[in-house]
Order: structure tokens, then C-alpha cells, then sequence
């Protein structure tokens, strides 16, 4: 299918549909406040809330956010442990509201490395969250992009295997059906803060054709004030996905 038709975003003037964050600063946050970088991922946790609330206000109906990554096991230990117990607190704390507030939860990224308390967590959230139909939030947790695709590769592997899928079928459409993010649309918008401009292993194949804001402000200082603006500014950007304008 032809990569605008699939997002249903054709032009200019239009809001993103999709917007993904790659959620970072939180460290240099706490610490310019000689504060543990444990701190600041407790502040960029209270700021996910807003900026979930505020998706329906910019026509955002698809938010996914970078929580943990596949590299994220290289910090230390303390502080893999501290994010582990934030995210099981997040997750119980959160999850009547994001219930309520009528948002529909998933998590992507590779589940078995995780604490199976934590995977419990995530499984009850989603079963709790799955008749929702306002935003859908989904959260990358111990995900990266090559590990994603790798996965979906070894799946689809089998599925020639065993004989349910022709190799000669294979196109750039089938790939996306074994991703984690079978059911979402392609992220229209992907915002880095904290300055640094690389996307670190986020989203790989989705975000082909995705517009990039890398921006300044760090993760804790995020805004649903600032989101809106990238949503504004995104309306006006003339998308062409690799033609020309007729
Ligand atoms: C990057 O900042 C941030 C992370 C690796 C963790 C992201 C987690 C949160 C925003 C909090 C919890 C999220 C949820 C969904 C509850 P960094 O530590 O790399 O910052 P630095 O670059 O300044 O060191």
C-alpha cells in the first residue's frame, strides 16, 4: 500500500496522526539539580501523564514512548533496578485512570528479558485498557529496532518453514505484519528532546517517512504547550513520501 494512504495523511495542513517520542534528559535533568538520575526518571514518569492527556487536544490519536531500550541494560545497576520498580509502579499507579481516561495501552519490545512481575503488570494493563478506543499509548519497553526486526525475521522464518508462508510472496508489506507494531499505523512525527539528534535504535522501519523534531528541552520540562506546537508545526510541513507534488 502506498505509505501516505496507509497513514491517511496525504498533505500539509493536517496534524500528526502518530506521534512517537524518544523521551530523553532525564539524567542531565536530575543531576543539573545535584539530584541521583533516579529523580529525574521520576519526574519524566509524572510527565508522561500530561502528555498523554493532551493527544486528544492536537488530534493525536497513536502516542508511542521510548521507556527502556534494548541498550538501556548497560547502565548500572541501581539504576536498571530503580527504572524497573518505576515502571511497576507507573503501570499499577496509572492504570484505573488510563482505564477511565479511555485510553487503550500496549507495550512493545522483547517481553522474556523482563521481570515477570513487571510482564503481569503490562498483560493486566492491556487486558484492562483493550475496549478502549480514544489514544492509544504504547509504551517500548526493553525494545530496539534491530532487535524487533531480528524477531520478526526468525518468525517469519519459521512461517516459510513450516510451510504457511511462500518466500515468493514476501514484499515490504509482509515484514510489518511480524513487528510488535503489527497494528499501529507508522509514526507521522518522532520527537527526540534533550538535544541530541540520532534515534537510537527507535523505530527503525516505521519511521521511513516520518518527520523528526530534536529538540532542546529535557524530558522532565516537556510540555503539552510544546507538544502542541510540534503538532502545529508538523500541519505545515509539505510530506511527499519520495514523489512530487501534483
Ligand atoms: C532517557 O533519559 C530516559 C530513559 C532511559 C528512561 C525513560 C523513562 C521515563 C521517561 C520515565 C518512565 C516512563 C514511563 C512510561 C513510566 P537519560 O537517562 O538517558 O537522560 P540523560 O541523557 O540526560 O542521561
Amino acid at each position: 500500500m502506498d505509505v501516505a494512504a496507509q497513514n491517511g495523511r496525504d498533505g500539509a495542513g493536517l496534524g500528526p496522526r502518530h506521534v512517537a517520542i524518544i523521551m530523553d534528559g532525564n539524567g542531565r535533568w536530575a543531576q543539573s539539580r545535584g539530584r541521583p538520575r533516579l529523580f529525574g526518571h521520576h519526574a519524566g514518569a509524572r510527565r508522561v501523564r500530561e502528555i498523554v492527556e493532551c493527544c486528544p487536544d492536537f488530534g493525536v490519536k497513536y502516542l508511542t514512548i521510548f521507556a527502556f531500550s534494548t541498550e538501556n541494560w548497560k547502565r548500572t545497576q541501581v539504576e536498571v533496578a530503580g527504572l524497573m520498580s518505576l515502571f511497576r509502579r507507573y503501570i499499577s499507579k496509572e492504570m484505573t485512570a488510563l482505564a477511565d481516561k479511555n485510553v487503550r495501552v500496549r507495550f512493545i519490545g522483547d517481553r522474556p528479558r523482563l521481570d515477570a512481575k513487571l510482564v503481569a503488570l503490562m498483560d493486566r494493563l492491556e487486558e484492562k485498557t483493550a475496549e478502549n478506543d480514544g489514544t492509544h499509548l504504547t509504551i517500548a519497553l526493553n525494545y530496539g529496532g534491530r532487535d524487533e526486526v531480528a524477531r520478526a525475521t526468525k518468525r517469519l522464518a519459521q512461517d516459510v518453514a513450516n510451510g504457511s508462508l511462500d518466500p515468493e510472496s514476501v514484499d515490504e508489506e509482509t515484514l510489518p505484519k511480524y513487528l510488535d507494531t503489527c497494528v499501529l499505523p507508522d509514526p507521522d512525527l518522532v520527537i527526540r528532546t534533550s538535544g541530541e539528534a540520532r534515534i537510537s535504535n527507535f523505530l527503525l522501519w516505521q519511521s521511513a517517512y516520518a518527520e523528526y523534531e530534536f529538540i532542546d528541552t529535557l524530558w522532565p520540562d516537556f510540555t503539552a504547550e510544546e507538544m502542541g506546537r510540534l503538532c502545529a508545526k508538523f500541519g505545515t510541513r509539505d510530506r511527499r513520501f519520495g514523489g512530487v507534488k501534483t
